[in-house]
């Protein structure tokens, strides 16, 4: 047996004595009573009765250890000319200071402050910050609309907020202060206080004795210590789309967070103390929470902090210079920045000015959606370095399947994400829902307990943690993605069993795009499905029928359709495709058929669904999406 194999036998046969090993690697205040509290399933808690710091861990552990003159953060900013560094050392007193801020403003273990910063090292700062004192961070994407922050706002309830002046995009400066004043307009539970980071591209405007300025803070602060949480307190909040446009408080745990995160950086990542680790995403995502700050600070390697984009700042070159400059061993970001890099650069003629190898590069991991081959044979033959595609959701916190290179880095699978890591209980299960032979399509759910560093549960919400993620499968997690596993345990993940659609690997829900829609004076009724794009994978296409009597020109109404999900879930929504159609393709039972019209979008054989109201509808749809430039071959 491979030490993949003997790992993954042993977290499936003796969980408590697999991740009571691993969990020697942290620092414990005081140790756990028992590694898997399983006294009141289907909820599992672990290292229940340990008392630690997160953020000891991640930064003052490391200082105490001799790492106080190594990097912890390297901050490049192409879009604003600007790289900073920063040793362990000026992190611990950073984060100590601005701990000492948030306790002088009342936060203590266990109140919220919600972050919504651009890609800046401060964001990382004010996480660390908040774990230092046990408050709990909700970290809100930059790219989110004032609304959908207001909606985040109220369900978290925090103290404070700590935010920016601006963020800085290729082609504009978006000013974001002004987008949180509205939020707070919006949101019925008003933030004490709010902290901003003035930046030079972008003034803000401080609301005497509500906004403070983060320097001004900064130097009246006074350090704050590590406060210990009992493992199972909650780290973070971090809200992810959901079937509606109400979205889910993920709960992440102290304890088996850090736990798990530690051991990913060596088992799957194989990354040691002292490299140099990039993970090209934002910290508004699951992927920065993991891989930008909390992995690799727990690991006590140099994280990278790219404000930039892989095309455009300022070509298709950013990602060479910065893995050769910054002398970075691995990377993780999305399949969608390699499509983007490769739409501009087909011959990879950039990369000839580099040499990766001899910066040290050694691997890419690529997560967010699906990796298609294509894209993962381009990357293979011209990083000359392993590939991974790997699996996982904000709900997990790390990779539900990978190739674990750590461990044993077996060939890959074009297509497959890799076998489930250590940990998890993956299989596809058949219509009565029972765990199916290998090669069966089906949803792929994971047998409870699930490991460390999964969800602990939804913000305030167990009962909807239970209803959309327990229930459906007695004794699994339902994942929401569908896929198969072949005869060596490959894993295949394909589509969304939901309305959640993956844009340039940004997770979105249709669901809240149609609550946008459907809004609108003039729609009666609407429908929003992710179709195939050749670069971002999916974007969102919109149908509206009108109400009777509308006589407004449709293309007004399109483009107000456009600006309303533009404003009010956000740019990063992509929604630019609409069509007014007569009728919706529905069941007699009244369900809308989007799976079909994806189908059509899509030029994908699609059968007639004998369930179909009228099946006449799918032409009148079909033509108005060839009109549009779908349903033909591409
Ligand atoms: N703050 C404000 N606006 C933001 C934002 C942020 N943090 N991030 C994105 N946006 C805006 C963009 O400016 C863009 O606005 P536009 O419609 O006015 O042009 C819109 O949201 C969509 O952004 P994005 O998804 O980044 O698309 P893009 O067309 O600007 O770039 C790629 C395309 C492929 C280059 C880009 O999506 C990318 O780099 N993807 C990498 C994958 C990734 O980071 N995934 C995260 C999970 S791992
Ligand atoms: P998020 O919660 O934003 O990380 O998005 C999680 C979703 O992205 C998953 O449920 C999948 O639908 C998709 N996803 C992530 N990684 C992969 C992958 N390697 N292969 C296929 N789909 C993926």
């Amino acid at each position: 047996m491979n030490p993949y194999e003997l790992a993954y036998r042993r977290s499936l046969s003796d969980p408590q004595g697999f991740w009571g090993e691993v969990a020697e690697n942290i620092h414990w205040d005081k140790k756990w009573e028992k590694v898997l509290d399983d006294s009141r399933p289907p909820f599992y808690r672990w290292f229940r009765g340990g008392v630690m710091n997160t953020c000891y861990n991640a930064v003052d552990r490391h200082v105490a250890a001799g790492r106080g003159g190594q990097n912890a953060i390297l901050w490049d900013s192409p879009v604003t000319g600007n790289q900073r560094t920063i040793t362990y050392a000026q992190l611990q007193d950073l984060t100590a200071r601005l701990a000492g801020a948030l306790a002088a403003e009342g936060v203590t273990k266990g109140d919220r402050v919600v972050i919504y910063m651009p890609m800046i090292p401060e964001a990382l700062i004010a996480m660390l910050a908040c774990a230092r004192i046990g408050a709990v961070h909700s970290v809100v994407f930059g790219g989110f609309a004032p609304n959908e922050l207001a909606t985040r706002i109220n369900d978290a309830r925090p103290k404070v907020i700590v935010s920016a002046s601006c963020g800085v995009e290729s082609a504009r400066v978006i000013p974001y202060k002004p987008l949180l004043d509205q939020a707070i307009a919006l949101s019925t539970h008003k933030p004490e206080r709010t902290i901003i980071v003035r930046r030079p591209e972008a003034e803000a405007i401080l609301l005497p004795g509500r906004d403070r300025d983060y320097e001004a803070v900064m130097a009246a602060a006074k350090p704050a210590d590590c406060v210990p949480v009992a493992a199972t307190d909650p780290l973070y909040i971090l809200y992810t789309s959901g079937t509606t446009g109400d979205p889910k408080g993920i709960v992440r745990d102290n304890g088996g967070h850090a736990v798990a995160l530690a051991w990913t950086m060596t088992a799957i990542y194989d990354v040691r103390p002292g490299a140099v680790f990039w993970a090209a995403s934002d910290v508004g995502w699951v992927v920065g929470h993991s891989y930008i700050v909390y992995a690799p600070l727990l690991q006590g390697c140099t994280t990278v902090v790219y404000e930039g984009k892989p095309v455009g700042t300022p070509d298709a070159g950013a990602f060479w210079r910065m893995i050769t400059e910054h002398r970075i061993g691995t990377l993780f970001t999305a399949p969608t920045a390699f499509r983007a890099i490769k739409r501009e650069d087909p011959n990879a003629d950039f990369l000839k000015k580099y040499d990766l190898a001899g910066a040290g590069f050694r691997a890419l991991f690529l997560a967010g959606e699906r990796s298609d081959p294509d894209t993962l044979r381009w990357a293979e033959q011209h990083l000359n370095a392993p590939v991974i595609d790997h699996w996982w959701q904000t709900e997990t916190g790390w990779a539900i399947a990978a190739t674990c290179l750590g461990l044993h880095p077996s060939p890959i699978r074009y297509g497959s994400a890799g076998r489930p890591a250590p940990g998890w209980d993956v299989c596809a299960v058949d219509e009565a829902g029972d765990p199916a032979p290998a090669g069966h399509h089906g949803p792929l759910v994971c047998r409870l307990p699930l490991p460390p560093g999964s969800l602990a549960t939804l913000w305030q919400r167990e009962d909807r943690y239970r209803q959309s993620y327990l229930d459906p499968y007695p004794g699994f997690y339902q994942s929401g993605d569908a896929g198969y596993i072949d005869d060596d345990g490959h894993v295949y993940v394909m589509a969304r069993t939901d309305d959640i659609i993956n844009v340039a690997g940004h997770r979105l829900s249709t669901g809240a795009m149609e609550e946008v829609l459907a809004a609108h004076p003039d729609v009666a009724e609407c429908a929003v499905m992710g179709v195939a794009d050749a670069l971002k994978g999916q974007i969102p296409l919109g149908l509206v029928c009108l109400k009777a009597g509308v006589v407004r020109p449709e293309a007004h109404i399109i483009a107000e359709l456009v600006v309303m999900v533009r404003e009010q879930i956000g740019a990063v929504a992509a929604f630019k495709t609409a069509a007014v159609v007569k009728r919706l393709p529905k069941t007699r039972s009244g369900k809308i058929l989007r799976g079909t019209v994806r189908k059509i979008a899509d030029n994908e054989p699609c059968k007639v669904p004998a369930t179909i109201d009228d099946p006449a509808i799918l032409q009148e749809i079909k033509e108005t999406l060839t009109l549009l430039g779908y349903a033909q071959a591409r």
